[in-house]
């Protein structure tokens, strides 16, 4: 039997009474964009919080590959090959392009008291650096000021920070939110294309029903905390609870 690459088993979460999350039992494929959905409220960011270690679950495990994530520190599970992306939040304006990736870079390899390292591996670092800036197609803007991005590329760059550290398993929470539609396009295209390269599987959660269909095989839907349905983007679309529940006209 293959291990599942990531196994949610009984999760539940409560904050004092409320419970945001209910017994939710999934499990996301290696190499298959999985998409989750719901409405405000229904606990997607709190799923992601439980994914990555910020918060922990009031009942029930999550493994990846096999090892326990419940009960890890955040870093411990960036170190296991989960990485989410942070919405901007975590780009310093004032560094370069390329320097926020070299950030990201040096923290995740735990260079930094070592500085010696560094200074050897400055070369190797900015290499790879740069191949991932090149990969998004921010190459061009690699010295220039993080803080003079456009919101697009400021997105580009957060998930550049993201992929430099080679991810198994990569959290994005809305992508494209607040993209123009010209924006969003290019990103549903680079997903698409950095999916099937295989390196890296996306969980998404999105608003936009058409990235939503545009990108994912596999959709999980939440709603008031509990897992409502799965399947593909024909099933879900067909899916007569989803419809009467959350996405109305949208799935048409
Ligand atoms: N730290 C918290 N304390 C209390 N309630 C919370 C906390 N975080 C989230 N909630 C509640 O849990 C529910 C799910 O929230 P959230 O996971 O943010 O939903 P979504 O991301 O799907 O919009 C909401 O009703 C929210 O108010
Ligand atoms: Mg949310």
């Amino acid at each position: 039997m293959t291990m599942p690459f990531l196994e949610v088993a009984n999760v539940t979460k409560a904050f004092g009474h409320f419970v945001a999350l209910r017994r939710i039992s999934l499990t996301v494929r290696e190499g298959r964009t999985t998409a989750l959905i719901g409405p405000n409220g229904a606990g997607k960011t709190t799923f992601y919080n439980l994914l990555s270690g910020r918060l922990q679950p009031s009942e029930g495990t999550v493994h990846f590959c096999g090892r326990p994530v419940s009960g890890q520190p955040p870093h411990k599970i960036n170190k296991m090959g989960i990485s989410r992306s942070f919405q901007i939040t975590n780009i310093f304006s004032e560094l370069t392009v390329l320097e926020n990736v070299l950030v990201a870079l040096i923290a995740h390899l735990n260079l930094g008291l070592r500085f010696w390292r560094i200074v050897n591996r400055d070369k190797k670092l900015a290499a790879r650096g740069m191949e991932v800036l090149e990969r998004l197609g921010l190459g061009p803007l690699a010295s220039s000021r993080a803080g003079t991005l456009s919101y697009g590329d400021k997105r580009l760059l957060e998930l550049a920070i993201v992929l430099a550290t080679e991810p198994k398993l990569v959290l994005l929470d809305e992508p494209t939110a607040g993209m123009t539609p010209e924006e969003t396009h290019a990103v549903i295209r680079l997903l698409r294309s950095l999916a099937a390269e295989g390196k890296y599987t996306f969980l998404i959660t999105e608003h936009d029903m058409n990235v939503v269909f545009g990108l994912a095989d596999h959709i999980f839907v939440f709603h008031h905390g509990e897992l409502l349905a799965e399947g593909t983007c024909e099933e879900i679309r067909a899916h007569p609870e989803v419809r009467a529940a959350y996405l109305g006209e949208e799935v048409d």
